[in-house]
């Protein structure tokens, strides 16, 4: 079972019932989306590996923490992890960005890859895969495929919503990933649609419908 982290603060708590409300605007949305992010990417990065150096204040030397070893790397699942990525970058000015297209085979169903590109010394960093919505589970199985091989080993997933569905899938295909969301929802409609969820992520950040 991959390890689940539900962050039950309470202002992502209130800033996600603002998203899920389909009145909200697009800029709206698309400010909350950041907001929430900041707080999510918090608890997403709350066991990196920490080292010290030597630094001195204006009053002393001291052995001060800080991050241990090389950058880490936000993947953004195209296109609705570009959102988050924005929040993410503004926490962790000096990561690493991979992209990943997919799109959803019209006859199969089964995600297709249109784009991949990451660091070629993906296998030396922590990997925080983006996409804001687990529901089917099956692109964001797909990305972490890809990831791993390229080299990728130390991977996480945050995501806004799970589907309990999501979940199970992530847990068949890789269940050495644990995931951050802010919210654990009912199911998924015949569209594949996390119920109540907040409709398609991407259409409302971009202004697609
Ligand atoms: N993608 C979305 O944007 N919304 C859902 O509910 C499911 C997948």
């Amino acid at each position: 079972m991959p390890h689940v982290t539900v962050v039950d603060h309470p202002l992502v708590q209130h800033k996600l019932t603002l998203l899920r409300d389909k009145s909200r605007s697009t800029a709206g949305f698309r400010r909350l989306i950041k907001e929430v992010t900041l707080l999510l990417g918090y608890e997403v990065t709350r066991d990196l590996p920490l080292t010290t150096r030597r630094i001195e204040t204006p009053l002393a030397e001291m052995e001060a923490p800080a991050l241990k070893g090389k950058k880490l790397v936000f993947a953004s699942v195209l296109r609705a992890g570009e959102g988050m990525i924005e929040g993410l970058i503004e926490l962790v000015p000096s990561a690493r960005i991979a992209h990943i297209g997919l799109y959803r085979h019209p006859q199969t169903l089964e995600p297709v890859q249109y784009y991949f590109k990451a660091p070629d010394d993906i296998a030396d960093r922590p990997v925080i895969v983006v996409d804001p919505m687990l529901a089917t589970g099956n692109s964001v199985a797909h990305a972490i495929d890809l990831l791993k091989a390229k080299g990728a080993t130390q991977l996480r997933l945050l995501c806004l919503l799970a589907a309990p569905e999501g979940i199970a899938a992530l847990d068949r295909r890789h269940p050495d990933v644990p995931i951050v969301t802010a919210a654990i929802d009912s199911h998924l409609n015949d569209h594949g649609y996390i119920v109540p969820g907040l409709g398609d992520a991407g259409d409302r950040m971009f202004g697609t419908k």
